[in-house]
């Protein structure tokens, strides 16, 4: 390949899957830009890399939540996400806890209560932005409520996620943003730790006193861990649901034929949300670095490279996946690797396909026919995700449809 592909041009944010099928044909593993990332986009090197997380660290990512003018260290750099074994097997099995399928049985009216007059008044205004009007309210709701926190801060919970993930981005000379950065910080662990002192003293039904509860051979999370937690919450589970959401929203509108078929039978939607993560997927790739040189595919990479396994490429891999390029829902086959593999796969997978289902649930009974043009959509411009920051539809109730 003469000249490095970027990740981040226009061409490849509006669609990256012909340059992964390149790739994965030409160079499956290989160096792109920004700052050379080295890019695995075959199933194999994928799941290998996944596989060994002794070669393939997440701690070392920590390194990207610090900065000096923080002046202490971050909640996240903490969390176990970016942990590797064995301190992560002990967050991991701690956590894992307040997120049984009875505490997320519990949160299914919640989810409803606030989808359905968002659906309601989508319908209403007939042509909207659907990213600022259902999936961010409807997103922003859940990870406020998993967090405890009151209903007013739940409009916060966008600009607290967005300066949490910041920091790497902030110039040393930007003394404004990085005074913004920290004033956000600071408020979000006061709310918090409000929200865990409430529940100390007073446990109530919800996720922050599971995990207060939470026991592995006797022991408890500390403060700090269960505030890092919470912080990982956010920045994990924010995004992706509004991007997931955005995702099926698009596929929706761009497929009439597939929107007719789950409007007619609702007991599909499942399978339809899991086409959407196998062909759309949120996260498009996770990020590792090299703890030594690795040679993978008769490529050496170095020690302490930056690394991203392509789970949007793996998943549609010619080698693994029949006619992978095409959305189908029929499609059967084995489960995918759109919430990741091995220790580190999500923990908030059940609750994303939860929120998706019960929110389009809400919708589709208002939405004879969708429509917005292809190129409105404004793709979000976070490296490693994919899905719109901005999705204007046009919604056309049932009861107007010919
Ligand atoms: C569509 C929505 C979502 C997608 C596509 C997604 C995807 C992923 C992926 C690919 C990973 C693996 C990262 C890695 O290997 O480094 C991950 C990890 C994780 N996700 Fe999700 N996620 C979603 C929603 C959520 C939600 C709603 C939550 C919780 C509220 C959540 C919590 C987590 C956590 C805590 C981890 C770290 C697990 C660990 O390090 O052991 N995710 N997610």
């Amino acid at each position: 390949m003469s000249q490095q592909p970027n990740l981040l041009s226009p061409e490849v944010r509006a669609n990256p899957y012909p340059l992964y099928a390149r790739l994965r044909r030409e160079a499956p593993v290989c160096q792109v830009e920004p700052r050379g990332l080295w890019l695995l986009t075959r199933q194999e090197e994928v799941l290998y890399a996944f596989k060994h997380p002794e070669l393939f660290s997440s701690s070392g990512l920590a390194r990207a939540m610090e900065a000096a003018w923080m002046g202490k260290a971050h909640p996240l750099a903490s969390a176990m996400s970016f942990a590797d074994p064995p301190r992560h097997g002990r967050l991991r099995g701690l956590v894992q806890q307040a997120f049984t399928s009875t505490a997320l049985a519990r949160l299914e009216p919640f989810i409803r209560s606030v989808a359905e007059p968002l659906a309601a008044d989508l319908a209403e205004r007939r042509q909207a932005d659907f990213i600022p009007t259902f999936a961010l309210p409807l997103a922003s709701s859940v990870v406020g409520h998993l967090l405890g926190l009151d209903t007013f801060l739940f409009r916060k919970v966008k600009r607290w996620a967005e300066d949490v993930t910041g920091i790497g981005a902030v110039l040393p000379s930007d003394m404004e943003r990085q005074a913004q950065v920290r004033g956000s910080m600071e408020e979000l662990t006061a709310y918090l730790e409000e929200a865990i002192d409430a529940r100390r003293y007073r446990p109530q039904e919800d996720v922050v006193s599971a995990l207060l509860e939470a026991r592995l051979e006797g022991e408890a999370l500390t403060q700090q861990e269960l505030l890092g937690f919470l912080f990982l919450l956010l920045v994990a589970g924010l995004e992706t649901t509004v991007l997931l959401l955005g995702n099926a929203m698009r596929l929706l509108r761009e497929l009439p034929e597939v929107l007719a078929r789950v409007r007619s039978a609702p007991e599909r939607l499942p399978r339809f949300i899991e086409e959407v993560l196998r062909y759309e997927p949120p996260v498009q790739g996770a990020m590792r670095v090299t703890t030594m040189e690795v040679e993978l595919a008769g490529v050496r990479i170095p020690a302490g490279a930056l690394v991203m396994p392509v789970v949007a490429s793996a998943l549609r891999d010619e080698r693994h996946v029949a006619d992978g390029e095409r959305f189908d829902m029929d499609r059967q086959g084995p489960s995918h690797m759109a919430f990741g593999h091995g220790i580190h796969f999500c923990l908030g997978a059940p609750l994303a396909r939860l929120v998706v289902r019960v929110g389009l649930e809400g919708l589709l009974p208002h939405c004879g026919r969708l429509g917005g043009a292809p190129e409105q959509v404004v793709w979000s411009r976070a490296l490693a995700m994919r899905g719109p920051a901005s999705l204007p539809i046009e919604v056309l109730p049932a009861h107007q449809l010919p």
